[in-house]
């Protein structure tokens, strides 16, 4: 899929999604729902790019990594610096994103499209972004 026709859905959706959450503020909801709010996040955002079944694609404008199976997601900074920093053709989600937005999501993709144990709180990315560790091992460094 080509990388621009692919961000311009995503940015409204995601522009619709946090007005919904405004909303649900206002109304003074408390409860946490980070599983179903992680899987909100992915299928209103990730899925766009990564695919239902989180397995990626081969689009003729940009190659998606598929997160299901994927063994660098065992280490939790990863995916977090990437959602906080993007690289290539996948977009950084500070602006659109909040931190337990980001945590749900990781949390999401680690259990539900892998198995990897541990879980990633809001306070852990808001200490991922104040200090981000360097992570020099990429797939397409040097782009
Ligand atoms: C606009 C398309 C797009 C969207 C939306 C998108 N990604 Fe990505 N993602 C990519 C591309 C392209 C790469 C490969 C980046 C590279 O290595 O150059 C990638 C890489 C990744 C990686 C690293 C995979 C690896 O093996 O190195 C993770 C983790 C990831 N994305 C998670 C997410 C999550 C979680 C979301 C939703 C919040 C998301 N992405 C939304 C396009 C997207």
């Amino acid at each position: 899929m080509d990388r621009r026709a692919c961000l311009l859905p995503v940015l409204a959706i995601a522009a619709f999604a946090s007005a919904g959450r405004a909303q649900d503020s206002a109304g003074g909801q408390t409860s946490v729902q980070v599983p179903d709010e992680g899987r909100a996040v992915y299928e209103q955002i990730c899925q766009a790019c990564h695919m239902a079944d989180a397995k990626g694609g081969d689009g003729a404008g940009a190659r998606i990594p598929a997160l299901a199976g994927n063994p660098r997601l065992a280490d939790k900074d990863y995916p977090v610096t990437l959602l906080l920093k993007g690289r290539g053709g996948m977009p950084w989600f500070t602006e659109i994103l909040t931190h337990r937005q980001m945590a749900a999501v990781v949390n999401y993709v680690r259990g539900h499209f892998n198995s990897f144990p541990g879980t990633v709180t809001e306070a852990y990315v808001d200490r991922v972004a104040s200090a981000p560790p360097p992570k020099p091992d990429c797939m397409t460094c040097g782009n």
